[in-house]
């Protein structure tokens, strides 16, 4: 029998309550894993100044892979106030523990499926089933941030454009960088049966960086004659995604379009209650609902954990569970297909713990 050992990180909020219906439905399934606890998000950046203390990486190194929550982030506006009244190392030293973790283990894909559940009220349109593969390592995300302008920047040719007031933060896209995220999605539209990979930029404005990631992405395509290969403006892939949904298929893209685009693609399919994130690197993952710690629904056992549910199911796809993965999805297209039993965001009045309860059940049908 196969002995996962998983790093157990659900956080703060509700990433509690999700996490907890997700080992419900895990072990409704028989898989057989030992969960190891480990300490992540606000309360460690409160007391000790880190939100991902660094037993938790240790933590994170000896185990198959690890199951997040969700965190508190240090609210924006309070970061902005430390900024303005000069505390600037302060508003700059918080960073984000999930952010921290795609880095330090090189988890370079973000994974998000958007499927739509047939019978799912809140499906903008049936059908729809998009991947979208955003890179999780590089682009806006690096954390190269000046709250101040350097100097040397304005010696540069060109910059006296910029305000001596301006912020800057700094965008850094790599060629093999690009390609192994464009890689990623077509191997997993070949392993999928998908038929096209869609490139997400904004080539006209951001011409180096982004004309860096289109020319990756056109020499990968160019090795996949078999899967097609589209190019599209980002903005005019929101409107394009809206219009016509059933057109595209795997999307890939950089990391802050992805970031934006991935909870548009969720919205598709039934908004936060729905969305699921493998960050997925060569020998390391780290499984997570996309949403956030909705600290106003915590404790209350109230949110959708559907959400979480399916990123379990993820996490044994990549462990190599594929029946286990194929049976909690089926239940969960189950219980979305009846619906008896809902959670608030889809009309009922279930708890979150009566749906993983749903779903377990429906492991056993
Ligand atoms: C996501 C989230 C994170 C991100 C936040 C919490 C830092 O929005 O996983 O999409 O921006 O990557
Ligand atoms: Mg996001």
């Amino acid at each position: 029998m196969p002995n996962y050992r998983i790093a157990w990180l659900p956080g703060d909020g509700i990433g509690v309550e999700v996490c907890q219906a997700a080992r419900t439905v895990l072990d409704a399934a028989g898989f057989q894993a030992e969960y190891l606890p480990g300490d992540i998000g606000w309360e460690f950046w409160r007391t000790e100044g880190e939100a991902l203390p660094v037993r938790t990486v240790h933590l994170l190194k000896s185990t198959d892979c690890a199951f997040f929550g969700a965190i508190t982030s240090k609210p924006a506006k309070e970061a902005a106030r430390e900024l303005v009244s000069g505390l600037q190392d302060k508003g700059l030293s918080y960073r984000s523990p999930i952010v921290r973790m795609r880095q330090l283990l090189d988890l370079y894909v973000c994974l998000r499926p958007c499927k739509a559940f047939p019978g799912n009220p809140l499906n903008y349109r049936e059908g729809i089933d998009l991947a979208v593969f955003r890179e999780n390592t590089e682009g806006m995300y690096i954390g190269v941030e000046y709250p101040r302008v350097p100097e040397i920047f304005y010696q540069q040719a060109g910059m006296e454009r910029i305000p001596r007031t301006a912020a800057i933060s700094l965008r850094s896209i790599t060629p093999e960088g690009s390609r192994r995220i464009v890689k990623a999605a077509f191997d997993y539209a070949v392993k999928n049966g998908r038929r096209k990979v869609t490139a997400v930029h904004k080539a006209n404005v951001l011409r180096a960086t982004c004309g860096v990631f289109l020319e990756a992405a056109r020499q990968v395509a160019g090795e996949y004659p078999q899967i097609a290969f589209d190019e599209a403006n980002v903005d005019a892939i929101c409107m394009w995604l809206l219009k016509n949904p059933h057109s595209y298929d795997v999307i890939v893209t950089t990391n802050l379009f992805g970031d934006i685009l991935s909870d548009l693609c969720a919205q598709l399919v039934g908004g936060m209650g729905f969305g699921y994130s493998g960050n997925i690197g060569e020998r390391y993952a780290v499984f997570e609902p996309t949403h956030g710690s909705a600290p106003k629904y915590a404790g209350q056992d109230k949110v959708n954990p559907l959400a979480t549910i399916l990123a379990a199911k993820m996490m044994l796809e990549w462990l190599g569970e594929k029946d286990k993965a194929a049976a909690i999805e089926q239940a969960v297209a189950a219980v979305v297909a009846q619906g008896a039993v809902r959670t608030y965001d889809l009309g009922g009045s279930a708890t979150t713990s009566q749906m993983a309860a749903a779903v377990a059940a429906a492991l056993g049908r």
